[in-house]
């Protein structure tokens, strides 16, 4: 017997593809420079809007994506690793793609404070480089050009990677349910909410979280 289980809610799918677009267009205006900084600078506030909106939604959104359902015991991992892990733990976010996942939110906050915080003494400085010391400014935007940049791209390439290994050595499309939401299990497991109300709660969260941003930049650029 079959069922199909709601694994990834509205909010989460939409938070990843717009995740996607957003970190596409910072690599692509990072490199055009020049009048594209205005558009990166943009995209990065939208970035920060949206890991804000995701590590709220962590808590209070849908089953699987919580933190709690996709937060492993070292031991879980290390039996993951040596293909002796179950099939319960692979309904969200499997141990090892937890961890990979952890590390994309990470190192994406680390590189939007960073950016906050760099100068490309040209024409281009973070609306929080005015607050912190000139050392500070220095190694944000060394971190931010050349040492976040390159571990975001080998979490992403390795991201793409281990899902295309899923589905072409394991036959397991992971694309799929963060398109339509839906994974077809052989256990009856707890569905993630997925209705109008928590869309509404999910649309309240993010304009909490835009509006935090845009007050905040229009204050710190004053
Ligand atoms: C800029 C590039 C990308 C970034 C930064 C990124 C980031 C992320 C993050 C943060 C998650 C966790 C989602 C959540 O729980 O909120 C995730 C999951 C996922 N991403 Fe990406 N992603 C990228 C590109 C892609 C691409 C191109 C694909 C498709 C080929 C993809 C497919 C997936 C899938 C299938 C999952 C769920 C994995 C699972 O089942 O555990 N991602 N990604």
């Amino acid at each position: 017997m079959s069922f199909i289980v709601r694994v990834w809610d509205a909010p989460t799918r939409l938070f990843h593809w717009l995740l996607v677009f957003a970190v596409v267009s910072l690599v692509v205006t990072a490199n055009l420079g020049g009048a594209a900084m205005v558009w990166h600078f943009r995209l990065g506030y939208g970035v920060l809007s949206l890991l804000l909106f995701r590590i709220t939604w962590g808590f209070v959104g849908g089953y699987w994506s919580r933190f709690k359902t996709f937060t492993f015991h070292p031991s879980v991992v290390f039996n993951y690793l040596k293909g002796k892990g179950t099939s319960l733990e692979s309904i969200g976010h499997n141990p090892i793609g937890s961890l990979s996942v952890m590390a994309m939110l990470l190192f994406l906050t680390l590189q939007v404070t960073t950016g906050l915080m760099s100068d490309d003494e040209i024409l281009n400085s973070g609306p929080l480089t005015r607050f912190v010391s000139s050392e500070w400014v220095v190694l944000s935007t060394t971190y931010h050009k050349n040492i976040g940049k390159v571990v975001l791209l080998f979490l992403i390439v390795t991201h793409i990677i281990a899902i295309a290994l899923y589905y072409f050595k394991k036959q397991i499309n992971l694309v799929k349910p963060m398109i339509t939401g839906d994974k077809t299990l052989d256990v009856e497991v707890t569905q993630s909410n997925d209705t109008h109300a928590d869309h509404l709660k999910s649309v309240l969260i993010l304009a909490v979280c835009v509006l935090i941003v845009f007050f905040s930049v229009s204050y710190l650029e004053r």
